[in-house]
């Protein structure tokens, strides 16, 4: 939950008991539970043991389920979390996930910020098991160094990241409280942008503020030439693509990159090989799209995606300013009459022809029951309202790290 400041010391409180039993488990019970790492690829190096955790994929509605951990733990876990509840929150809520987490000697949690809506609405609690002076928490630009024996409440709507350049692990439990009441979120539907995406571009509205879900920016375009080309991509080199690897959402999907962007790494956007392989079958759709923007913007992304019969691309939302930031356009080049792209909770089947801006910064999906691959290529086209150049743009927006694409 957005708590307006990037930490709230919630003071001292006696965790000797859970410490104990966090720190007495078999070492087995950290691999017992591995979706926290597998579902967000910002987890990657770490391990946990689940005491709650929360299924979400029909949110708004959810369900809390109790996790292997939950026996072994609950009974010392229950009053450190009663007790920080009943001194800092309205009571009569519920706590929706605990964990114990365990960041590796030498390793990170790289920057991120939670964006799934269920973590807008819950109060994320840090109780520290163990640590050591080499561990840092950096919530919104900021330092810090956790102790234990004290209760802490992070920002999770703020960028955060940890640090662990120790030779131990360090283990903290983890837990998010929902206050009583209607959902923070629910309550308040519109939509809110954090105020760094204000700061890089004033102007910017999703879909130009015009729709909510979907944007249709043409019909009838013409993408045979693209198609034609796309079809004598071998297959082997679908094989190379690279998107899966990183993004577990992606993981059933395959992609070629044409233009790359990440914060982190580039300084402009990278044009690859395959762009200018496809450099005269795409100029039309890009002219398409930037006098759509009003010639106003720069490509910062591009690629092609795979997405084989009877595969699917779960819910999720995609994260970093450079995503949310971009007008993120699809054009289907194959497809059929058994996808199904869902964008907040709204289904499309998109067509040839067609050229889609989404807001991907809603909850979105893509199912192909169908028994033919479908293949898009996807355009970022990043406004520029500012007159800035393209790189001093891109070097404002934040450290992302994308938790999916
Ligand atoms: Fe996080
Ligand atoms: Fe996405």
């Amino acid at each position: 939950m957005d708590i307006d400041v990037p930490l709230r010391e919630l003071g001292a409180i006696d965790s000797t008991a859970l410490r104990d039993a966090i720190l007495g488990q078999e070492s087995s019970a950290w691999n017992e539970d591995e979706s926290r790492q597998e579902s967000f690829y910002m987890h990657e190096k770490t391990r946990s043991i689940v005491l709650l955790s929360m299924d979400h994929d029909n949110w708004p509605d959810f369900e809390v389920s109790q996790g292997p951990g939950w026996k072994r733990i609950a009974d010392v876990a229950l009053p450190v979390m009663r007790k920080i509840i009943k001194k800092h929150y309205p009571v009569g809520g519920e706590v929706v996930r605990a964990i114990a987490a365990r960041l590796v000697a030498g390793e990170n949690i790289k920057p991120h910020s939670d964006v799934h809506q269920c973590f807008h609405c819950g109060h994320r609690i840090h109780v520290p098991i163990t640590t050591n002076p080499k561990v840092w928490f950096t919530i919104d630009g900021r330092p810090y160094q956790f102790k234990v024996g004290e209760a802490y409440e992070i920002n999770n709507q703020k960028q955060h990241s940890v640090v662990n350049k120790g030779a131990e692990d360090r283990i903290t439990f983890i837990f998010d409280y929902y206050p009583p009441g209607p959902l923070a979120y629910a309550a308040n539907q519109e939509k809110e942008r954090p105020e760094s995406r204000q700061d890089t571009n004033p102007k910017f509205r999703k879909l130009l503020g015009k729709e909510r879900n979907y944007l249709l920016l043409r019909s009838n375009f013409d993408v045979e030439a693209i198609k034609n080309k796309v079809e004598h991509i071998p297959d082997a080199r679908w094989l190379e693509s690279e998107r899966e690897q990183h993004f577990n959402t992606h993981r059933d999907t395959q992609s070629l990159v044409l233009i790359n962007f990440f914060r982190s790494k580039h300084t402009k956007p990278d044009y690859r090989e395959l762009y200018f392989e496809f450099e005269n079958e795409i100029k039309s759709v890009v002219d398409c799209i930037a006098e759509y923007y009003q010639n106003n913007g720069f490509l910062v992304r591009m690629l092609l995606a795979k997405l084989p019969a009877g595969s699917q691309i779960a819910n999720h939302t995609d994260s970093g300013d450079v995503l949310l930031n971009c007008h993120r356009v699809h054009i289907p080049i194959i497809t059929n009459d058994k996808v199904v792209f869902a964008v907040g909770g709204e289904e499309k089947n998109m067509q040839v022809g067609e050229l889609w801006e989404i807001d991907n910064e809603l909850v979105h999906s893509v199912e192909n029951h169908g028994d033919e691959d479908r293949i898009h290529l996807i355009i970022d086209w990043v406004p520029n309202y500012t007159g800035r150049p393209e790189e001093n743009v891109l070097a404002s927006f934040g450290q992302d790290t994308l938790s999916a694409i």
